[in-house]
């Protein structure tokens, strides 16, 4: 559990217990002032489902919250990689795993993906060059991903020479991974 939903859950749980105790002693004034009133067992357990309702929204509330700030995001995160690459990230990890790419890097989300031939492909994002060489533009990227000897001779890395359709795809890919 993460500890902003343990604090919530902890919150939660000791305003229940703390509610439950404060009904329990204010059913019982005032059924001692009005004994026509319900006996306090009724009040206190009609308060106390009353209080588990309000218990059971708010731990909905704190583990639903963050799980759909964290899809949304991430889709948000897609639209833009596909929209300045003009590439689909979801078509990308198989791209990954048939062209020989996880055999060379450490891929987020790429299955066996854990090459150490090249650097671990994350936060391409951020990055300001493209293996210190070209400046991290999505044509770059692209372009390198498809042909990397054409900008570095010596690189270990071979042009892999794909289509241009699917380093645009790569492309989107690494740029929604790794923040
Ligand atoms: C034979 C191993 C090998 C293969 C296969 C390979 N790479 Fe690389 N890659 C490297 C090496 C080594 C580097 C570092 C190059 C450098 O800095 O000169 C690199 C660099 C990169 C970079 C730049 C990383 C950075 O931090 O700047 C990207 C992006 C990249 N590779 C993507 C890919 C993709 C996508 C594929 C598959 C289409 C792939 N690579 C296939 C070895 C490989």
């Amino acid at each position: 559990m993460s500890t902003v939903r343990a604090r919530v859950f902890w919150l939660a749980a000791s305003a229940l217990a703390a509610g439950a105790a404060l009904l329990v002693f204010r059913s019982k004034k005032r059924h001692a002032a009005h004994p026509a009133s319900p006996p306090p067992d009724e009040l206190a357990g009609r308060g106390l489902a009353a209080l588990g309702i309000v218990l059971v929204l708010c731990l909905t509330a704190a583990i639903g919250a963050p799980m759909l700030l964290r899809a949304q995001a991430a889709a948000g995160r897609e639209r833009w990689a596909a929209a300045i690459t003009g590439g689909d990230p979801a078509r990308a990890p198989v791209l990954m795993v048939r062209n020989g790419c996880a055999g060379c890097h450490v891929i987020a989300g790429v299955p066996g993906a854990q090459g150490r031939t090249g650097p671990e492909l994350a936060g391409m994002g951020r990055q300001k060059f493209i293996a210190g060489l070209l400046p991290n533009t999505p044509e770059n990227l692209a372009a390198w991903i498809r042909d990397a000897r054409r900008y570095d001779a010596h690189t270990a890395m071979p042009s892999t020479l794909i289509s241009k359709a699917q380093s645009r795809d790569i492309a989107a890919y690494l740029y929604t991974i790794g923040r």
